[in-house]
């Protein structure tokens, strides 16, 4: 099977990357495209092929689809930060519906049979319904989501005309590393760090200010947000499992999630708990555009795919522990 990563030298891409070759099969070939703005060159160790390019500039794309027969695209290339579309929606529009157009545009051209593509939870807004099932409402409510949702639509309306069978998987919250240490969450800047899984661990190895937690008067047992926090090993194996559910299945969407919601303290604790150290921590202003709860109904996945997170919240914030202070101490840049 020949699997094209549009965007799979990040923090995602290579994690399901590391989860191919693991669970390699004979004839398997992995074919990075990576505009690398926010991807690494060391991510991609292993694959077969690695393509400088911009999904947004469809003749980049075009050849290697010309080049290569593709079985699956894993579309991952995006902008992703919340805060930063509301500031800069056009950019972002244009960035992920033009790559988005472009990828599609290719897939029919050159008869691709399957998609899998990297959809959000940020696709439900505000998320009345807690947990949120794939049926619930969308009501994105900013660009980055609203960008998104188009895409699953447009992938939607795309699949109704041509033989292309999809997967969108809904990502809540993604976190943790790999065990080989290869692989983890990384950014160019440190200060461009704005989750709070790698906040706290940056906070604690003092190569970012702080951490300040956004907002303890929420609608939550303890004021903080709640979320659903995924281990990013456990979201690349979704990705395979969603290829092989396309063999005997329609297409589908699925959340991917845990379940289980946690309190931004809960996680500050866990972090403390699970590292023993301790963490320095002080309660800030709310962050725009923040829900007060957001977690999967995780049922669709669990019995329609065989889903089963191997990993917990403790595992996720050891890794993302051991993951930072390898980089520190070996300056992985
Ligand atoms: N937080 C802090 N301090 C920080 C960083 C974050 O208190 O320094 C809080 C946030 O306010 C929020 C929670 O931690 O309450 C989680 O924030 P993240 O930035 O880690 O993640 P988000 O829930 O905002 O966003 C993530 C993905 C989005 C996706 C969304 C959907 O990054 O792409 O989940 O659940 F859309």
């Amino acid at each position: 099977m020949n699997y094209l990563l549009i965007g799979g030298a990040g923090y995602i891409g290579s994690h399901i990357k590391e989860q191919i070759i693991k669970n390699k099969k004979h004839g398997d070939k992995i074919i990075i495209f990576d505009n690398f703005s926010t991807g690494f060159t060391s991510f991609t160790a292993d694959a077969d092929q690695v393509i400088e390019g911009d999904f947004t500039n469809y003749e980049a794309l075009e050849v290697v689809f010309d080049k290569n027969k593709i079985d699956v695209v894993i579309l991952l290339a995006a902008k992703i930060a919340v805060g930063e579309s509301v500031k800069k929606p056009i950019e972002y529009y244009q960035n992920n519906l033009i790559g988005a157009i472009n990828t599609l545009n290719c897939i029919k051209k050159f008869n691709v049979p399957k998609l899998i593509f990297s959809s959000t939870a940020a696709v439900y807004g505000l998320g009345n319904n807690i947990p949120l099932k794939e049926t619930d409402p969308t009501n994105p409510i900013n660009p980055y989501g609203y960008g998104k949702l188009t895409v699953e639509r447009m992938i939607i309306d795309l699949a109704a005309t041509i033989n292309l069978k999809y997967v969108i998987l809904r990502y809540f919250n993604v976190a943790g590393a790999s065990d080989s240490l290869k692989i983890g969450y990384l950014t160019k800047d440190v200060k461009s760090i704005t989750h709070i899984v790698p906040s706290i661990s940056s906070s604690v190895f003092k190569i970012k200010d702080a951490l300040q937690i956004f907002g303890d008067d929420y609608a939550t047992n303890d004021g903080t947000c709640v979320r659903d926090y995924v281990h990013v090993v456990d979201l690349a194996d979704a990705h395979l499992q969603a290829v092989n559910y396309l063999e005997n299945n329609d297409s589908n969407i699925f959340n991917v999630g845990s379940k289980n919601g946690y309190s931004v303290l809960e996680i500050v604790k866990a972090f403390e708990k699970g590292n023993n150290i301790k963490v320095d921590y002080a309660i800030g202003k709310r962050r725009a555009g923040d829900p007060d709860f957001l977690v999967a109904d995780s049922n669709k996945i669990r019995t329609m795919m065989n889903f089963k997170p191997q990993f917990n919240l403790e595992d996720i914030v050891k890794s993302e522990y051991q993951w930072r202070e390898h980089i520190i101490k070996n300056a992985i840049k």
